[in-house]
C-alpha cells in the first residue's frame, strides 16, 4: 500500500509560467498542492501572495488558495516526498546552437530520485524531446523506485492558462492502462476531456501542436512579404479570403511568431528528425527573418541612420509581459546597427531596465514600429509613420 501522503500534488517548477497556474488551479479544485521551485526570489514573492508574471485570473486564485492552505510554496526539495503526485514542469529550452537537451528532464528527476517514495505518480509535463518518457522510466527502474511514470503535456497558451487548464482536452499517456487511468483521475479534476495515448504518441502530439502553429504563422508571414513586395496590403487580401469562407478561416495575420515555445519546439522536432525538417526550417527562416525584412523595406524609404526609431511593445505577444525569445529584441538589435537611435517601450514589461516610457518614445521617435500588438496601441495617437505588420491599428500593413 502507498504510504499516507500529506499533500496531493507537488509541482516541480511550480513557480514557472506553466507550473504556477497549474498548481493554483489544482489547489482551487480542492487538492493540497505544493509548488516547489529552485527560484527562491519567485517562491518568496508567490508565498507573499503576488504573481511574478501576468496571467489573467490567477492573482485572486493565488490569494485564495494560499489563504486556505490548499497551496503552499517552497524551495525545499524534501517537499517532493510529501505528495502522491509529482508533476515535473521545468523549462526545456534549446541552447544557443538550437540543440535540445534530452537530458534536462531526466537530470532533474535523477536529482530528486532520493526524494521519490513508493506509490507516487511521476507526471512529466514539460515539453520533452521524443523518447524522454522512456529515459525517465528506465532511470526510475534502475533506481528501484516503485513509482509510476506518465507524460501529460501542457498545451495552454500564456495569458489564457487559467481558462484553458479546464477548457482544453488533456492528453494523458502511460505505458499501461492502470497508470493511464491514474493520470486521467488526476487531470479529471480540472480538464473536461481526457485523451489517452501512448507516451511516444503524446510526445509527438505536443511537438506537432506547436510546430503546426509555427508553420501556419510562417505561411502567413511569407504571404505577407509577397503581397507587400507587390505593394498590396496583405490584411485586405486576408480579409477578402476569409470572408465567409470557412476553409481559410484559420489563416493567421502577419506578425512576429516568437516566444518561449513555438520556435524551440520546432527546432526540437527538427533535431529529433536528424535535421531533416524542410517545413520547420523554412518556417524558421521566414519567421525569424521578418524583423530583418521589415528593416530592409524601411531602408528603401528612410535614411535610418539619421532617425530615432521607436519600438512600441517588447513582449513576445499581445497583452503579455513575457519577453522570452521576443522578436522585438531581434528588431532592436538590427535597428541599433542601422538607426541613429532606438527607443523601446512596453508598459507591460517589468524585467528590462533599458526601456523608456511610452510617452517619451512617442515624443522623440521619428518612426514607430509596433513590436507587440498590445490592444491599447490601436488608439494611441501617433504623429510619425507607423510600421504595423500586425495591423493592430487597422490602418493597413504595407511597409
Ligand atoms: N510557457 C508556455 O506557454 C508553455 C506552454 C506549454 C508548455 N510549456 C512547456 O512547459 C515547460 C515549462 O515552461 P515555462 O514557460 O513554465 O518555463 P519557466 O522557465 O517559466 O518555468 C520553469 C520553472 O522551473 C524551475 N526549475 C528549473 N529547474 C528546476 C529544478 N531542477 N527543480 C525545481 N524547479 C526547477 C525554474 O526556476 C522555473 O520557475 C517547458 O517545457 C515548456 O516548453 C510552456
Amino acid at each position: 500500500m502507498p504510504q499516507a501522503f500529506t499533500r496531493d500534488v507537488v509541482v516541480v517548477g511550480g513557480c514557472g509560467h506553466v507550473g504556477l497556474p497549474l498548481a493554483i488551479v489544482l489547489a482551487d479544485r480542492g487538492l493540497r498542492v505544493t509548488a516547489y521551485d529552485i527560484d527562491a526570489a519567485a517562491a518568496a514573492r508567490i508565498a507573499a501572495g503576488s504573481m511574478p508574471f501576468d496571467e489573467p485570473g490567477a492573482q485572486p486564485l493565488l490569494e485564495r488558495t494560499l489563504a486556505s492552505g490548499a497551496l503552499a510554496v517552497t524551495t525545499d526539495p524534501a517537499s517532493v516526498s510529501t505528495a502522491e503526485h509529482v508533476v515535473v514542469v521545468i523549462g526545456t529550452p534549446v541552447d544557443e546552437h538550437l540543440n535540445p537537451d534530452p537530458q534536462a528532464v531526466p537530470r532533474a528527476v535523477e536529482a530528486l530520485m532520493d526524494r521519490l517514495r513508493d506509490g507516487q505518480l511521476l507526471v512529466l509535463r514539460s515539453t520533452i524531446y521524443p523518447g524522454v518518457t522512456r529515459l525517465v522510466e528506465q532511470a526510475v527502474a534502475r533506481a528501484g523506485a516503485r513509482v509510476d511514470v506518465c507524460f501529460c503535456p501542457e498545451r495552454i497558451a500564456e495569458g489564457r492558462a487559467i481558462e484553458e487548464l479546464s477548457s482544453l482536452p488533456q492528453i494523458v499517456a502511460a505505458r499501461d492502462e492502470r497508470v493511464t487511468e491514474r493520470a486521467a483521475r488526476l487531470f479529471g479534476t480540472i480538464a473536461r476531456d481526457i485523451v489517452r495515448t501512448s507516451p511516444e504518441e503524446a510526445e509527438l502530439a505536443k511537438l506537432f501542436t506547436n510546430t503546426w502553429r509555427y508553420i501556419k504563422f510562417a505561411a502567413a508571414n511569407q504571404l505577407y512579404t509577397i503581397a507587400n513586395d507587390f505593394g498590396v496590403d496583405f490584411e485586405r487580401v486576408r480579409a477578402a479570403i476569409t470572408h465567409d469562407y470557412p476553409r481559410a478561416a484559420d489563416m493567421p495575420g502577419a506578425g512576429f511568431a516568437a516566444g518561449p515555445c513555438l520556435f524551440k519546439d520546432t527546432m526540437q522536432l527538427a533535431a529529433f528528425n536528424n535535421n531533416q525538417f524542410t517545413l520547420g526550417h523554412a518556417s524558421m527562416l521566414v519567421n525569424e527573418g521578418l524583423p530583418l525584412y521589415l528593416v530592409s523595406r524601411l531602408e528603401r524609404r528612410h535614411d535610418l541612420s539619421s532617425m530615432s526609431v521607436g519600438i512600441l511593445g517588447m513582449a513576445f505577444k499581445a497583452e503579455s509581459d513575457d519577453t522570452r525569445s521576443s522578436l522585438a529584441y531581434k528588431l532592436k538589435r538590427i535597428l541599433r546597427y542601422k538607426a541613429r537611435e532606438v527607443l523601446c517601450a512596453d508598459a507591460n514589461v517589468r524585467t528590462d531596465e533599458g526601456l523608456v516610457a511610452e510617452e517619451e518614445l512617442v515624443r522623440r521617435a521619428d518612426l514607430v514600429v509596433i513590436g507587440a500588438p498590445h490592444r491599447r496601441y490601436a488608439a494611441l495617437p501617433l504623429r510619425q509613420p507607423v510600421v504595423d505588420v500586425w495591423n493592430v491599428r487597422g490602418q493597413g500593413v504595407v511597409v
